[in-house]
């Protein structure tokens, strides 16, 4: 009970803008913010991602050289045996970073339902990032060395009414690790990813998936899927292992969308039954996720040679290769209504990813 009231306390005094807009961060760490947008080319098939984020470390643990800022672009790169997603990384020192929410600096948290007007931007001198976002549109400039993605993207098309997220209204509890979706499917305005002079991919067509985590560290182990249909059905899935106080809990969030149909369904360990059977060793992740009305089951499967190497990620030291992800994946979902399939779809180049202990091999703190 006192925790619930602690809670809500919090609530009314730390978290007041769109969550995607970023977050004050405590004078301790560990704590992290971390955006992810991934841009799906409708022309073409073609997929680029692009992270950021800042980890403020926990300096009781041990030193270590672990980069408090971190960008990666995501790519992929095909041959006749198939297709493969490779990291442009570039790190950066704290001081490198400046975030802006309406023009200045971060002073107090997000609230809920306005809509995201901020900028973060990272500069040394060799690398560049900066990221803006406002009600209307969101934008990237982004240069390291001779690789380059520059992008813009339409109004968010958001995950609910409100402000709401995957978590529903969980995302009011001061949990260790939140994870928040800004836009299901965002409009490609233009996009061009270039290797010195070279023009690699661009477009104009396409939507974008934009999402954000924040909290104290990742967890120890976890999965992420996410995927949208030509008809413009898209679904998100993630869970793991989060330690809430003493306890430690597996939780995973799903929703599906099918506006052709007027599906929006969405999942939360409180309110439904979340069943995972993954292994990251052979690609695929199996869940089935039953609420009082609907029932989602969804098959995802990838090509392991499709895989990343380990990618970055943030933990409570700063950013460590920590994950494996492909863009190559594919879905198969059903969806019943009262026990009667209401719709069944195939989406491809869904992305899938595993994470900590879920990773095939694991990740060492060397990238391998
Ligand atoms: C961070 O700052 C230190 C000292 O100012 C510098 O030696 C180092 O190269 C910087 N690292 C990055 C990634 O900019
Ligand atoms: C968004 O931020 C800009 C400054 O970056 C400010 O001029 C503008 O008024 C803000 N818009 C809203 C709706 O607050
Ligand atoms: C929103 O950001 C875009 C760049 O992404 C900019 O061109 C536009 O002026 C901004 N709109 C508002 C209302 O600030
Ligand atoms: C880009 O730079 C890398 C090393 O920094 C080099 O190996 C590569 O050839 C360069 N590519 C182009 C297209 O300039
Ligand atoms: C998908 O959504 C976009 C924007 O929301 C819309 O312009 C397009 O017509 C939709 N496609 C289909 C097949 O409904
Ligand atoms: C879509 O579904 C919602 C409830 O999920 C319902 O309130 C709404 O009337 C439906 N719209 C249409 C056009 O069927
Ligand atoms: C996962 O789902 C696939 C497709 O339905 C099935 O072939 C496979 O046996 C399932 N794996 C497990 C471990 O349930």
């Amino acid at each position: 009970m006192y925790f619930l009231w602690l809670c809500i306390l919090l609530r009314v005094t730390l978290i007041s803008g769109n969550r995607f807009d970023p977050h004050v961060f405590p004078q301790r760490g560990p704590f992290f913010e971390g955006w992810y947008i991934r841009l799906i080319d409708s022309d073409n098939g073609n997929s680029i991602g692009l992270l950021f984020g800042q980890v403020l470390p926990d300096v009781s643990k041990s030193v270590n050289n672990y980069p408090p800022v971190l960008c990666s672009i995501l790519v992929r790169s095909c041959s006749v045996t198939g297709c493969k997603l490779f990291s442009h990384d570039a790190t950066f020192n704290s001081s490198d970073v400046k975030v802006r929410v309406k023009g200045k600096p971060v002073d107090k948290n997000p609230d809920i339902s306005s809509p995201a007007n901020f900028t973060w931007l990272a500069k040394n001198s060799v690398s560049f990032v900066f990221f803006r976002s406002n009600v209307s549109s969101s934008s990237f400039r982004v240069k390291f060395g001779n690789v380059s993605l520059d992008g813009e993207l339409s109004s968010p098309i958001p995950w609910g009414p409100d402000g709401e997220g995957p978590e529903g209204w969980v995302d009011k509890f001061p949990l260790p690790l939140h994870w928040f979706v800004y836009s299901l499917r965002s409009s490609i305005v233009s996009y061009k990813f270039k290797k010195g002079r070279e023009i690699v991919f661009e477009g104009r067509h396409g939507t974008a998936h934009m999402e954000k985590n924040w909290g104290k560290s990742f967890p120890k182990a976890w999965i992420w899927s996410e995927g949208i249909s030509p008809n413009n059905v898209t679904y998100v899935v993630s869970g793991g292992h989060v330690q809430v106080g003493p306890i430690p809990i597996t939780a995973h969030l799903l929703g599906y969308r099918n506006p052709l149909k007027n599906i929006s369904v969405d999942f939360h360990p409180y309110d439904s039954y979340i069943s995972a059977k993954y292994d990251g060793c052979r690609g695929f992740i199996n869940i089935t996720a039953r609420g009082p009305l609907h029932s989602v089951e969804l098959y995802v499967t990838a090509e392991l040679s499709s895989f990343s190497q380990c990618l970055y990620g943030p933990e409570s030291q700063g950013f460590r290769p920590v994950c494996k992800e492909t863009y190559d994946a594919s879905a198969t979902i059903y969806v019943y209504r009262l026990n009667i399939l209401i719709d069944k779809q195939f989406l491809s180049s869904v992305a899938l990813e595993f994470g900590g202990e879920n990773v095939c091999g694991g990740c060492t703190s060397l990238k391998k």
